[in-house]
């Protein structure tokens, strides 16, 4: 097994870390925005993927001098550098996997929905080429706002006649390895082995710990409120710290692979693999919500119910629906009002 996945394994739901290492090499994968803060660094972990054969490295910059870079480390994944427009659909082409941190990140005083303007016609382009030349890969979507971007690629793989639901994930995991660290650090326990389910979406209020669910804990009040505020503005605390040089990316890099790693073991047949991840489901009145997926070989497989939920989550749920609502929508009108 990798030293990168550990291999605590949980039955609770959103387990980040249980997973298991392959042998075969097999999977073709696309970064797309491959020389960013996130796009480096994730790349570099994919890179270090066994069952990875090909690693497509896509931005408008720097491609062939991050994919050189990562060629001479010694693991099966070939590098390939794509820079700029005319090359998209080459780097795209024949690939199970695109993962898309390209885009905008926050300055401090931002929401995420400030990158709006910019990020959602990055994603709608990308979405395009995607339809055009690789209508059957599983499309991981990092780019904020999470909670439009989603929609945003949803609506151009239906105007282009390509939209399978099982495929399309916004990566919601560093949510999920934020909850793992604070709660573990706020009980004392082996961060190892804590698994919080977090659902809801990407975006302040909209991110739902589900902390009443975590075995074995006990939260006083003011612990509760103080993690589910820390869990939900955890990417403004990093956007403060590093004071306008950008957001999460080291973070987000580990998150990113994460699920690409799992999404590969499932996509390969490996059962029972399980993650949280921002999919189109009928859970909520929001056509897309956060929620533990199992993962199969085409994609999503199942979405698990919420479960019981405390009176507080239940409530912050039915106060972060509005926002997710309106959020998709204005995507979705994005992508209906482009000429
Ligand atoms: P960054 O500016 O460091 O990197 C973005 C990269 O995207 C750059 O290399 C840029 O050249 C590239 N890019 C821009 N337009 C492109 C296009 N049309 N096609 C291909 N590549 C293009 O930013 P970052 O810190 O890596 O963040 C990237 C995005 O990820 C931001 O929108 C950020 O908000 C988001 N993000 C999401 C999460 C999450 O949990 N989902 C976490 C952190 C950051
Ligand atoms: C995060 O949660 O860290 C990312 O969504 C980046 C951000 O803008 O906070």
């Amino acid at each position: 097994r990798s030293s990168l996945r550990p291999a605590a394994m949980g039955a609770v739901a959103c387990a980040v870390r249980s997973i298991s290492s392959t042998k075969a090499t097999a999977a073709r994968v696309a970064v797309v925005g491959a020389s960013g803060g996130i796009g480096q660094p994730l790349s570099m972990l994919l890179k270090l993927d066994p069952s990875i054969k090909e690693l497509n490295l896509y931005d408008i910059v720097h491609t062939p001098g991050v994919a050189a870079d990562l060629s001479h480390i010694p693991f099966p994944a070939k590098v390939t550098g794509y820079k700029g427009a005319d090359s998209i659909h080459a780097a795209l082409e024949g690939c199970d996997v695109i993962v898309v941190p390209a885009g905008v990140p926050r300055k401090p005083g931002m929401t995420r929905d400030d990158l709006f303007n910019i990020n959602a016609g990055i994603v709608k382009t990308i979405a395009e080429a995607s339809a055009k030349v690789a209508p059957k890969a599983c499309y991981l979507i990092i780019s904020n706002p999470v909670n439009s971007t989603v929609p945003i690629f949803a609506e151009v793989l239906k105007k282009a006649g390509t939209y399978n639901p099982k495929k399309l994930f916004g990566v919601t995991t560093l949510d999920v390895i934020r909850a793992n660290t604070f709660v573990a650090e706020n009980q004392g326990t082996d961060v190892l082995q804590t698994n919080v389910t977090v659902v809801g979406g990407h975006a302040g209020t909209t991110i739902l710990p589900l902390l009443s669910q975590v075995k074995g804990a006990s939260f006083t009040p003011d612990a509760l409120a103080a993690l589910t505020h820390r869990i939900q503005f955890g990417g403004d605390e990093v956007v403060k710290a590093k004071d306008g040089a950008g957001s999460a990316t080291l973070s987000m890099a580990y998150a990113g692979y994460l699920f690409t790693a799992k999404l590969l073991q499932a996509l390969k047949g490996e059962k029972d693999v399980v993650a949280c991840a921002f999919v189109e489901n009928t859970l909520t009145a929001a056509p897309f919500f956060a929620a533990p997926v199992t993962l199969g070989k085409e994609g999503v497989e199942k979405v698990h119910a919420l479960g019981s939920l405390s009176a507080m989550e239940q409530e912050a749920l039915e106060k972060a629906l509005p926002d997710l609502l309106a959020q998709a929508k204005k995507g979705v009108e994005f992508v209906q009002n482009a000429k």
